[in-house]
């Protein structure tokens, strides 16, 4: 069975006593009440919070995250954090290519393909963000678009290593904007997805590899989208920053 993730994006939010206090209550939530045994809770926080942050989970059902990383292992990169950084301050997981990096700072797939290997040659879980605008799905390429993000950064991986990949298909058109994609919308797109995967790398690879749905995602919405087939969990930026929202969301699976 593949597995199912509740995974938050903090993005550029909370101080580090604000955050202390959230992810404490998340942990100790979660670690009470949620009882499937197939789904692992991610936090995806600000980089000077991580170090501290590892120290404080104490349960394998939350795993600590990272919300970008540079491909390269070190150097003269100003600014920037490596895999082997992270991983040294017990990250798990790095989000790689939201479209807030994209549309921001310019990030190409070729970029993200590197990090997509960089994460992988430490051992390290990718998040791989992809999704269409507003404007794309009006124009019907949606579709298009979206599988060619994943050729583009994910399709030189061999089978066994692309199951190491979590994807998030996530509709810029959704993020931040309350407009959730309706569960069928998430649906019809995670198995395109899916369905390009098998393509690619044959049905059972494509099978076990989880799609996680962002865009919205609330404790009033997620049972409805992770019961879609193909939806194996959200990535969930606003309502992550709610302890009990969250603690929710990561309990909205099907039994
Ligand atoms: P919201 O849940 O705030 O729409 O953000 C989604 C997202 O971008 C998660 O990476």
């Amino acid at each position: 069975m593949r597995k199912k993730y509740a995974a938050g994006n903090w993005k550029m939010n909370k101080t580090f006593e604000e955050g202390q206090i959230l992810l404490s209550e998340v942990v100790n939530m979660v670690k009470d009440e949620l009882t499937h045994p197939n789904v692992q809770v991610v936090l995806g926080v600000p980089f000077p919070y991580l170090s501290t942050f590892s120290k404080l989970i104490d349960t394998p059902k939350v795993a600590l995250g990272a919300q970008n990383c540079h491909p390269k292992a070190s150097g003269a990169y100003t600014g920037e954090v490596s895999v082997p950084m992270l991983k040294s301050v017990g990250v798990q997981y790095v989000i790689i290519g939201h479209s807030e990096r994209r549309e921001y700072f310019g990030e190409s797939d070729a970029f993200i393909a590197e990090k997509t290997d960089a994460i992988l040659a430490e051992g390290l879980t990718p998040i791989f963000c992809c999704g269409e605008t507003l404007a794309q799905r009006e124009a019907g390429i949606h579709f298009d678009f979206v599988k060619g993000q994943i050729t583009n950064s994910l399709f030189h991986l061999d089978a066994g290593t692309l199951k190491k990949v979590v994807i998030a298909y996530e509709p810029i058109w959704a993020i931040g904007t309350g407009v959730t994609a309706t569960s069928a919308q998430a649906q019809e797109m995670h198995k395109v997805l899916r369905d390009h995967l098998a393509g690619q790398y044959g049905s059972e690879t494509a099978e076990e590899i989880s799609i996680l749905y962002g865009g919205s995602v609330s404790a009033a919405n997620a049972q409805e989208l992770f019961s879609q087939p193909d939806v194996d969990g959200g990535l969930v930026g606003g309502a992550s920053l709610k302890s009990r929202d969250f603690t929710e969301i990561s309990k909205s699976f099907p039994a």
